[in-house]
């Protein structure tokens, strides 16, 4: 047992440098579908361009968090951060400036780029200054920013959409991403990559920076411990049996993650509403913008204290039940709006922002990293998969019946849940790995 560890003034301003990173993941994918029709009066689109624009923010995701975990691990978590804050500024001011739709493309690539890596390095990075017992509020929060990042998007959507001033849409994202990008230099790097990477002393500084009293100095020899610079993190180790279980529930909750169905909401609600009248339906997406930013704070505030499966298994319940409604109320508005909003409370609560805090807790310092990257490449891949089927599933289907399908995955999920995740709660990372070696995780 461990006595708490308080964070410093400092810490919250690392966690606000950093989760800015969040802010700016939310804000790119969600703000594009909104301006559509400016930029088709631009560029003269077809649908096929419409959706290749769209979605090679996630193709570009998809590279970023491939490589993002093992960049991280090689060269530190710092570093990889302020890359990203780079490539966000080159590819919003690209896509600011473009005078043709191939330019569009490549500055949209580039930010999903910066957005794969922060998705990985992020959390990550969050994990590791956070004391044992704020961990899962530090990695909420990153959450709470990309859902602040989606609700900024469809306000500023609903406020410019139709006014052809789409460049704008662009610089917005800009403010952020320079003002991350000096604020990074100001960061530590985490004490776990440089307890790996450049000895205990150098973790101690970063350590005492980032905390409030000295209680961490009663567990450093742990750190040194598992820090075990000598070994190697090979790939190779993501396979033995303990790590692999670890490696195959981490890439399933990724997984889940997107395939219980969130962004046929978050991408696509302007059009599921659509027959409310273009107005109205742009005004209920801002309002579950709203929703799925103030049900985060549930979160946020109480994971340290309920424990991630309680949030888990509430959420993807929640979900079951607001996919129900959905169905049933396929042809009943009201019912229907109120099934999304109560699915929306769920993935909130649950699904949200538990998959990055499991996801930076579960694995070994050694291949934290690799393994995290390794998941959420899973996550894109299937955010990908989900994008692009969504509107012929329903074309084909309808919306009842597709939800049905998002909502028989979702109770496969909650089982996936109830059966295989571990609670982490108030354990430090050391704690962890070493429960997990034994197998007792
Ligand atoms: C997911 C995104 C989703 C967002 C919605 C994130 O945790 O990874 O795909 O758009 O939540 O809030």
């Amino acid at each position: 047992m461990i006595n708490q560890e308080r964070f410093s003034l400092y810490a919250l301003f690392v966690l606000l440098v950093v989760t800015c990173g969040g802010l700016i993941f939310g804000y790119h994918t969600a703000v594009i579908s909104g301006i559509l029709s400016d930029l088709n009066t631009a560029f003269s689109l077809s649908t096929f361009d419409q959706g290749f624009l769209v979605s090679i923010v996630l193709l570009g995701g998809l590279i970023g968090s491939f490589f993002g975990g093992a960049l991280a691990d090689r060269f530190g978590r710092k570093k990889i951060l302020i890359i990203t804050a780079l490539i966000y500024c080159a590819g919003a001011v690209i896509q600011a400036a473009s005078h043709s739709y191939p330019e569009l493309l490549l500055g949209r690539f580039l930010t999903g780029i910066g957005i794969g890596l922060t998705s990985v390095v992020g959390p990550l990075y969050l994990a590791e200054v956070a004391p044992p017992d704020f961990r899962g509020a530090f990695v909420s929060t990153y959450q709470l920013m990309l859902t602040a990042g989606i609700l900024i998007a469809y306000a500023v959507d609903f406020l410019l959409e139709g006014k052809g001033n789409w460049q704008l849409v662009f610089y917005i994202a800009l403010i952020p991403a320079v003002l991350q990008l000096i604020a990074l230099f100001f960061i530590p790097e985490t004490p776990g990559w440089l307890m790996r990477h450049s000895g205990v002393k150098r973790a101690e500084q970063s350590l005492d920076e980032l905390r409030e009293d000295n209680e961490w100095k009663e567990h450093i020899g742990e750190m040194e411990a598992v820090a075990a610079p000598k070994k190697k993190g090979r790939l190779k180790l993501l396979l033995k049996p303990h790590l692999k279980r670890l490696i195959v529930i981490g890439v399933l909750l990724s997984i889940f993650q997107q395939i219980t169905g969130i962004n046929t909401i978050i991408y696509y609600a302007p059009k599921i509403f659509s027959g409310a009248g273009e107005n109205i339906s742009l005004l209920i997406t801002l309002y579950i913008g709203v929703a799925n930013f103030l049900f985060t704070f549930l979160s946020v505030f109480l994971i340290d204290k309920l424990g991630r499966r309680f949030f888990l298994l509430l959420g993807v319940s929640a979900m079951i039940v607001g996919q129900l409604l959905l169905i049933l109320g396929e042809n009943i508005p009201s019912l229907g709006i109120t099934g999304v909003f109560i699915y929306i409370f769920g993935f909130a609560i649950g699904l949200g922002p538990i998959t990055w805090v499991l996801l930076s807790e579960i694995y070994p310092l050694r291949i934290r990293g690799k393994a995290m990257g390794l998941a959420i490449f899973a996550n894109w891949v299937f955010n990908y998969i989900v994008s692009l089927t969504f509107l012929m599933l329903i074309e084909y289907f309808g919306l009842g019946k597709t939800f049905m399908l998002y909502g028989f995955i979702s109770l496969l999920c909650l089982l996936f849940i109830y059966f295989y995740i571990p609670e982490t709660k108030g354990k430090s990372l050391e704690d962890i790995e070493l429960l997990a070696s034994k197998g007792d995780l």
